[in-house]
């Protein structure tokens, strides 16, 4: 069931990040934030990731248990908080400036649940860097050409609870340095696909980890794309979801700004049938009906509290 884009709580309790927490990413390729969000928002995103994915006491007695023992859910969701969480305006903000660029587009993002190894057949995972899987940049280390992905643990993340490795970029490839993602619930790490990360095996027979995973790059290397987003014109949640955003957003789900060509007359009348809601605000020249402004995007470095 669907909770009403505009009315979630992202926005309103934005990610805890700062100038210092983008330095960290730019030095050491990832930075990792503790109660990035505030308790009732991280009480909210796990309930609404919870209802999607199953906790194993659930899971294991159901005869859709995945045989890998890894949940997957992936964008667009019916539960608007887990769309608005893509256009958290910190976490944009900090995107911008770890890619070093206004200009950032939404690449993918996938919900998780990892669950106990019990009676599965299961790969072993092995260390890797996401260039070939997931991008046609090339594999250095110059920032601009990697992506940021944000992992959201709502949830505490136990040692045997499969918690994903990290190289810090200083280490390059060398596993034995990395750090492994033991984290109390509410914890962001957000990283640099360029470093070298794995999974790791769920030890622990009983529990789950859940993870809340988005991802972005460059407006600029406009071929990329973890899996694009032209499939979904037609879904009912991403239409809601596009529907309630601002056209700054909407830019980064690679809508061209107002005042572009394609926004004929024609064009903006199929786009409201579409997208309801679309020009309400009367950001692409028409008449707007009555909305009340989007809280702005906000911009580092921030306000004091
Ligand atoms: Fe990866």
């Amino acid at each position: 069931m669907a909770d009403g884009g505009e009315h979630s709580s992202i926005g309103r309790q934005s990610a805890a990040l700062t100038e210092e927490h983008v330095a960290q990413f730019l030095d050491r390729g990832y930075v990792v934030v503790g109660d990035a969000y505030p308790e009732a928002l991280r009480a909210e995103l796990a309930a609404a990731v919870r209802r999607d994915l199953p906790p194993w006491e659930q899971a294991q007695a159901s005869a859709s248990l995945p045989d890998d023992r890894v949940g997957r859910d992936q964008f667009p969701y019916a539960q608007q908080i887990l769309n608005r969480f893509i256009v958290d305006p910190q976490l944009l903000g900090f995107v911008r400036r770890a890619l070093q660029t206004d200009h950032i587009h939404f690449r993918y993002a996938h919900n998780w649940v990892r669950y106990p190894l019990v009676g599965a057949t299961v790969k072993a995972s092995s260390v890797h860097r996401d260039h070939g899987n997931n991008s046609l940049l090339p594999p250095n280390d110059d920032v601009r050409y990697g992506q940021v992905s944000c992992w959201y643990f709502p949830e505490a993340v136990a040692d045997d609870q499969a918690p994903m490795l990290i190289v810090p970029k200083e280490y390059g490839a060398d596993v034995a340095r990395g750090v492994r993602l033991v984290v109390p619930a509410g914890t962001l790490m957000l990283f640099n696909t360029q470093l070298w990360h794995s999974a790791t095996p769920f030890r622990a027979t009983t529990g789950q980890r859940y993870s809340i995973t988005r991802i972005y790059g460059r407006a600029d290397h406009y071929w990329e794309g973890v899996g694009f987003i032209t499939s979904l014109g037609s879904n009912q949640y991403f239409r809601e979801f596009i529907g309630g955003l601002t056209a700054t957003e909407r830019g980064v789900f690679r809508f061209p700004p107002p005042g572009h060509p394609y926004y004929t007359p024609e064009a903006l009348a199929a786009l409201e049938v579409q997208y309801p809601s679309w020009n309400a605000r009367g950001e692409y020249g028409l008449v707007a009906t009555e909305q009340p402004d989007p809280p702005p995007l906000s911009r580092f470095p921030l306000p004091a509290e």
